[in-house]
């Protein structure tokens, strides 16, 4: 970031112009029946005749041909260009002298202006995937409504652990309508880059590992945002997979591999959710820029899977004027992050001169007003600052239903949880489980209502403050036991020892503070957790441990310890829920969406690449032809290794039965049906898998479905999915297909990639689809 550059704002504001528009009549398509009147031809009364777009009954993208036609090309310029929403002096980054626009909203992530004469609304932009977040302010900056107090969902990854898209379209429409009725019509959420590296230290935001699970979720939450009129963009596209030199780091990946892993998931997920816009990310891609890479741009995702929104830069992401926007880069965002306004004045000259065509000028604008018809920023504009009319109560219940119903009970020995409800005393132990649960930091940080019971332990500002939401496990294990409840922080280990052998039963709380903008070293819990977990553990056969991490971690406690909960960041109602499933108001139902490494000798890249050290001029390479499409769990497989926990793992209180699987061709995939008991004496959801394997692939099986069902004790269902044929496929990247080769294909029905219970063989024809799996 170079600090010389001057802020330099576009807003200009232009003298009306009358316009000529004319109605835009329609003609209801109607039934020729005889005798009966055709219906009267639909007249709106309500669009202004200088405003045609406004007409409801067309079309985004007549919409957006006709309001283009009437713009200037300083005004089709001026929606390229976005600036950050916070000042020089709270900002991130300090960026000298950087004053942001008086229209944005204060301590957000951007703001595009507008065109007031022609309607066109200002993009108020926030982040981010588990709600609105706010950029960190220090200390002093912290009042009763700065930074905004707003309801977080858990994190990413445990969203797509529900593997339920319901509950994560839900939690997308919470969060969106938050945003709606804070001021905001962009919301940066729709992360979903896939894990492979457990060490990202943003994995909390994403889907997990698989392209179809991360892909699905990811889209619906991308569709909930998007029901309240609030653009969402998918990110960070692509290969963002590590943040240790995000953003000079050169991702080598053929075109084959990338389209049957990362890029599968993103088509997944843009198929799904229809998101107005998508993020380029920091990264190289194959020696260029996400931000300036043809490839990924105007071919895959603009001409190969039909994007008609805008792409829109990460915040710094943005490195050339003409380069950028002839490869598909259609808006730079959140200057002054970048160390020129690229897509300010220079644009123009460009587009003067030649060097980017009149041609893309309009497609950049045209992308962008698309996605605002689309979504319906014209139609339902935002009325400015709502939060008092949020309901937090509801907010937080929609945030709690995904937290457990993504919380993943990992080890159970029975008898040990649910909580007995005879036990005498139960001691907590670490993590300020008395007090709150945790969330991870960066730009995505939502801010809790009344701040955060524990002050800040990173204290080095970005991605900081290290974040508890006021929710404790503690008070919501009191409320429901008769059992005396205590609590130690576990800081001395040994009298965290010696209260565990004198307690009935105890819970240890770990966790893991992950974030934006650097990488764990490794997946061991930190600051001496692993020690005090085995101490405890040794002091106590009944221990339980609930984990709040961003991602896997290794458990050299694993075999002293009675059972294990991964919670990941549960969010704001976080601790109501941890307590509702160690008592069993709520039957544990999350699996894992990754694998969990029993060591780091077992990953593509046992040793993290980069170097948080480098300078800034540096291009230093990764190598993701290793794994290539075999990412996680089908790394694993390929390799033979057996991992902690196999992805897709996870436990009830129930047991379940799953059995009488069929398959059969069906259109261009494969229909599975199975039935699915529930064998114990509870009820409880079951995540039922379906495998594929075929010949010449990456790796020995793909996840083909899932489906999430609930049954009541003794009860069976019966379920039918379906494999969608590009998971059947091989990508041939000459002809740009997807290729089913003639011959048997495995189809298995599992609890957890490691768990095959049934399988049946099918076989399917030779078939070509085309790019977009048709
Ligand atoms: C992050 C994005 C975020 C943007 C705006 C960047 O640092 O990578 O995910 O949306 O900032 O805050």
């Amino acid at each position: 970031m170079t600090s010389q550059i001057k802020a330099r704002f576009g807003l200009r504001l232009l003298a009306t112009t009358a316009l000529i528009g004319a109605f835009a009549l329609t003609t209801a398509a109607h039934a020729q029946t005889t005798n009966a009147p055709p219906p009267a031809p639909t007249v709106r009364t309500d669009v202004p005749a200088d405003r045609p777009w406004m007409d409801t009954s067309l079309s985004a993208e007549a919409r957006a041909e006709l309001i283009l036609k009437e713009m200037t090309l300083a005004e089709k310029l001026q929606l390229t260009f976005g600036y950050f929403s916070t000042d020089a002096k709270w900002s991130i980054t300090p960026i000298k002298n950087y004053v942001f626009p008086k229209e944005g909203l204060p301590y957000s992530a951007g703001f595009v202006p507008g065109i007031e004469r022609l309607g066109i609304p200002n993009q108020w932009q926030t982040d981010a995937g588990v709600g609105v977040a706010t950029q960190t302010v220090p200390e002093a900056a912290r009042t009763a409504d700065l930074p905004r107090g707003r309801t977080a969902l858990p994190s990413g990854i445990n969203t797509a652990a529900t593997w339920n898209p319901e509950v994560a379209e839900a939690g997308g429409a919470m969060i969106g309508n938050e945003a709606f009725l804070s001021g905001f019509n962009v919301q940066l959420a729709g992360g979903m880059n896939l894990m492979r590296e457990p060490r990202n230290g943003r994995n909390f935001e994403y889907g997990g590992e698989d392209p179809l699970l991360a892909g699905i979720i990811t889209g619906h939450e991308i569709k909930g945002i998007q029901s309240n009129h609030v653009i969402s963009t998918l990110k960070h596209y692509a290969f963002n997979d590590q943040e240790t030199n995000r953003n000079q780091m050169d991702h080598q990946i053929e075109d084959k591999a990338a389209r049957e892993s990362d890029l599968l998931g993103f088509q997944i997920a843009y198929e799904t959710g229809n998101p107005g816009s998508v993020m380029c990310s920091y990264n190289r891609v194959n020696g260029h820029y996400a931000c300036e890479n043809d490839w990924l741009l105007n071919q895959v995702l603009k001409t190969d899977w039909g994007f008609k929104g805008y792409v829109m830069s990460d915040w710094g992401a943005t490195h050339s004027t003409t380069q950028a926007a002839n490869a598909g880069l259609d808006q730079q965002s959140g200057w002054a992050f970048d160390r020129s306004p690229y897509f300010h004045g220079a644009l123009r000259e460009a587009v003067n001169n030649g060097y980017v065509s009149q041609e893309r000028a309009n497609d950049m604008a045209k992308r962008i007003l698309w996605a605002m018809f689309e979504v319906g920023l014209f139609d339902t504009p935002v009325k400015g600052d709502q939060a008092t009319t949020i309901d937090f109560e509801k907010n937080g219940k929609v945030s709690q239903t995904d937290s457990e119903e993504g919380m993943v009970l990992l080890k159970n020995t029975p008898g040990l949880l649910p909580l007995s409800k005879t036990a005498k005393s139960i001691l907590i132990v670490g993590a300020h489980a008395d007090v709150g649960v945790l969330s991870g930091g960066g730009s995505s940080q939502v801010y809790p209502k009344g701040g955060s019971p524990v002050a800040d332990e990173y204290g080095k500002g970005f991605p900081g403050p290290k974040t508890w939401y006021p929710s404790s496990p503690m008070k919501g294990i009191q409320a429901r036991t008769t059992a005396a409840v205590t609590y130690v922080d576990g800081k001395d280990v040994k009298a965290a020892a010696a209260a565990a052998k004198k307690a009935d039963v105890v819970i240890v709380f770990g966790e893991q503070w992950t974030g934006e903008g650097f990488d764990v070293p490794d997946l061991n819990l930190p600051n001496n957790q692993d020690a005090l977990i085995s101490a405890v553990a040794k002091a106590n056969k009944k221990t339980v441990v609930v984990l709040e991490t961003g991602g896997p971690v290794v458990m050299p406690w694993l075999s002293k310890v009675g059972a294990v909960i991964e919670a990941w960041y549960p969010g704001s109602n976080g601790g109501e829920a941890i307590a509702r499933v160690l008592t069993g108001e709520v039957n544990p139902s999350g699996h894992l969406p990754a694998t969990f490494p029993a060591s780091l000798d077992q990953l593509p890249r046992p040793v993290l690449e980069g170097d948080p050290k480098l300078d800034s001029d540096s291009h230093p390479m990764s190598n993701y032809n290793i794994e290539g499409a075999a990412v996680g769990y089908k790394w694993f497989d390929k390799k033979g290794y057996k991992p902690l926990f196999p992805f897709g793992h996870g436990l009830s209180y129930t047991t379940f039965a799953l059995s009488d699987l069929t398959a059969a061709a069906e259109g261009k995939g494969v229909k599975a049906s199975f039935s699915v008991k529930n064998t114990g004496g509870v009820a409880g959801k079951e995540v039922a898998q379906i495998y594929v394997s075929g010949t010449g692939w990456e790796a020995p099986k793909r996840l083909g479905a899932f489906q999430k069902v609930e049954v009541a004790p003794g009860e069976s269902q019966s379920v039918s999915v379906t494999v969608d044929p590009r998971l059947l496929a091989t990508y041939d990247s000459a002809s740009k297909t997807w290729n089913i080769a003639a011959g048997d294909y495995k189809v298995m029905l599992a609890t957890s990639a490691d768990d095959i219970v049934q399988t049946v063989t099918v076989h399917l024809d030779a078939q070509t689809l085309d790019v977009r799996g048709k």
